[in-house]
């Protein structure tokens, strides 16, 4: 009997339904091909859910997820929506799905595949070989800390406010999640943290430290995050596992993935504790191509490979995703964000297609 599985898709905006429709005719063609049975249900977020209800995550979105296996994201916001205050965000919808969902660890990788070499703005010397899993702590921190809010004291004068925060337990069980990936990896994990300055960083590292003594067989390091973003670009290949903050982890996670050349190529999970996990690409729904068959689709589809590995425990499925990606582009497919000489440009669809094309050769 086929395996089945209720995935919850999520469009977004921007660019989201265009690659989204890719990365659903590909699992479709590969569930074909593995005897999976997908059943996707579509809801709403972000700047299509306010324009449909009024609020950026819809109760009836996170319940929907909530009774999926896995939930596959495309992107969210636009200029549209970008004058609303923060908590009518678009943002404010995927903010709120990784804390409804409790989905505290997300993992980044950020590894160049071989044909994309001279995609990256740096020297292949410096590149070729990068791979990097960066685990960045999603559901606190300063994205979630409280107080915040703008304020006014008596004279009117205005104040914005937020708070870096992390209890020991929330350190203690991103910790955890990256020493077992680096356990998995080369055994090698870098924390990152601005301990210099702040005190909720070193609370982080003390804890990172006590950590590394029930993993002896991984390495751990510490760096302050600027150092970190510095040595990111200077020598990217001295890194394995980079385990950070909310903030940190965001900003570092955009710098690792341009070392592959596009940030149009980089999947990513957002795992908790139990429960379906959450899988989008990296990139944002870049509203200044959306609509105009321009996009990547290829950060989507390698999402639902990532989906695949770490919520349906289908690790053959996933391979053959993750394969069919390499084949076209070794057959010199590129959208534009990637198109170099010689290479044959695609569009968003066209890109799904070779895909489809290269599954059902294989
Ligand atoms: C990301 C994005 C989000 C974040 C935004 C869209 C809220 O930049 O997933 O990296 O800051 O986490
Ligand atoms: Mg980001």
């Amino acid at each position: 009997m086929a395996a089945q599985y209720r995935i919850t898709i999520l469009p977004g905006d921007g660019i989201g339904p265009e690659i989204m429709a890719v990365a659903v005719d590909v699992l479709k063609a590969i569930g074909k091909k593995c005897a999976i049975e997908f059943t996707f249900t579509e809801a709403l977020i972000g700047g299509a859910a306010i324009d449909a209800t009024g609020e950026p995550l819809p109760e009836k979105t996170l319940q929907e997820c909530r009774q999926s296996d896995a939930v596959l994201l495309a992107a969210i916001g636009g200029y549209k929506w970008d004058s609303l205050p923060p908590q009518q965000r678009p943002e404010a919808g995927l903010l709120g799905l990784r804390a409804g969902l409790e989905l505290f660890a997300n993992l980044r990788p950020a590894k160049i595949l071989p044909q994309l070499i001279d995609a990256s703005s740096l020297k292949k010397e410096v590149v070729e070989g990068v791979d990097i899993m960066v685990v960045r702590e999603l559901t606190g921190g300063i994205y979630f800390g409280k107080p915040r809010g703008i304020f006014s004291d008596e004279s009117g004068v205005r104040r914005g406010v937020n708070t870096m925060v992390y209890s020991e337990a929330e350190i203690d069980r991103i910790g955890r999640v990256a020493f077992e990936t680096a356990r998995k990896r080369r055994g090698k994990l870098c924390s990152v943290d601005k301990a210099n300055v702040l005190d909720v960083s070193q609370l982080w590292r003390d804890r990172m430290t006590k950590l590394s003594i029930e993993y002896p067989d991984v390495e751990l390091s510490h760096l302050y995050v600027d150092n970190a973003a510095m040595q990111l670009l200077r020598a990217p290949k001295q890194f394995d596992t980079i385990v950070t903050g909310n903030l940190f982890g965001d900003i570092l996670s955009d710098a690792a993935a341009m070392l592959t050349g596009s940030i149009g190529m980089l999947p990513s999970a957002s795992l908790g504790a139990s429960g379906p996990g959450l899988y989008e690409p990296v990139h944002g729904s870049a509203p200044d191509i959306a609509g105009q068959d321009k996009a990547n689709p290829l950060a989507q589809v390698l999402s639902a490979a990532m989906m695949l590995r770490y919520s349906l425990n289908q690790p053959a499925a996933a391979d053959l995703i993750e394969a069919s990606v390499s084949q076209v582009l070794q057959s010199g497919f590129r959208t534009g964000d990637i198109m170099a000489t010689g290479m044959t440009q695609l569009g968003c669809r066209g890109m799904g297609d070779a895909l489809l094309q290269a599954i059902a050769a294989m």
